[in-house]
């Protein structure tokens, strides 16, 4: 989901030189590469094989499977340590003063090929309906926690009209048409468990997550939102199948749970994420 990220935010990188490389065949770089990445620290080797798998991504392309394996079988294994997290510090703290509690996003890196970074939820804490468009995404719970929802749009169904139902507020002129999409998960997940991932068309590219504990995800995208490129945050309201009834999509009877109307709305008010230092390892960009 979108977060906006600060300069400030981004003085954890640091720069090294690289040693002279007098060896250029792809084969033996890329044993150094491997053996290099195994003496890393987790996080450091999370960012090699991230800018290996996306040195050539773009809107809508997919690493190949064994670029996505590898890059999964790295998440895997990541524990809150080794992005020096706990869940004892304040972030994941109850907020009992509010409604609706603030969440807090660690910004890691972030350049035009991926991004890298963290959600911080307390318990209750919600990142509401919100798309991926183009994107793969890694997401590797580190602790808690946390119900998964989760739809990909069915193809070429039609749109709901904008004025279909009387019982849900789509009759005003400017609403946009809900389209029909299919829950791909619903389901609590507990940490430790491996790494989810959603892909451009499928996988559930639309989610939400929500906090059953206090818990924090580490997000991987590739490519990562941007508005100039076509990357939009868009966030959705749900209306139930049953909501609209349109020429030419039926669903049986007991299968109409697993479908729901996603209609475009507007950033939710009461959303609050927040920037907050990462302080975990250092990455190192070289
Ligand atoms: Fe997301």
């Amino acid at each position: 989901m979108g977060i906006e990220t600060t300069r400030a935010d981004r003085k954890v990188k640091e720069f090294r030189e690289l040693p002279t490389d007098t060896n250029t065949s792809p084969n033996s770089r890329s044993k150094r590469s491997r053996r290099r990445q195994k003496k890393m620290l987790p996080v450091q080797k999370l960012f090699e094989i991230c800018k290996e798998v996306f040195a050539n991504g773009g809107t809508g392309i997919v690493p190949c499977s064994e670029d996505i394996e590898r890059l999964k079988a790295v998440l895997d294994e990541m524990k809150p340590g080794d992005v020096g997290l706990a869940p004892e510090m304040p972030y994941f703290r109850t907020q009992l003063a509010r409604r609706t509690p603030k969440i807090r996003y660690l910004h890691l890196y972030e350049s035009d090929k991926f991004s890298m970074g963290i959600f911080c939820l307390p318990p209750s804490g919600v990142l509401p309906l919100h798309n991926h468009p183009g994107m793969t995404v890694f997401s590797k719970l580190l602790f808690g926690t946390m119900h998964i929802k989760s739809y990909d749009w069915v193809a070429d169904a039609p749109d709901a009209p904008s004025n279909a139902s009387a019982d849900v507020n789509l009759s005003e002129i400017t609403a946009p048409a809900a389209r029909l999409a299919k829950v791909k998960v619903d389901s609590d997940i507990t940490a430790p468990c491996n790494t989810s991932i959603l892909y451009p068309a499928d996988g559930g590219n639309m989610h939400c997550f929500t906090a059953v504990t206090a818990c924090a995800v580490l997000d991987v995208l590739g490519p990562p939102y941007s508005d100039p490129d076509g990357r939009h945050c868009t966030y959705y309201l749900e209306f139930p199948f049953t909501n609209f009834a349109v020429d030419g999509v039926s669903v049986p009877e007991e299968d109409r749970e697993g479908y729901a109307w996603l209609q475009e709305r507007e950033k939710p008010e009461d959303l609050t994420v927040d920037g907050a230092p990462y302080k975990g390892p250092k990455i190192v960009e070289k």
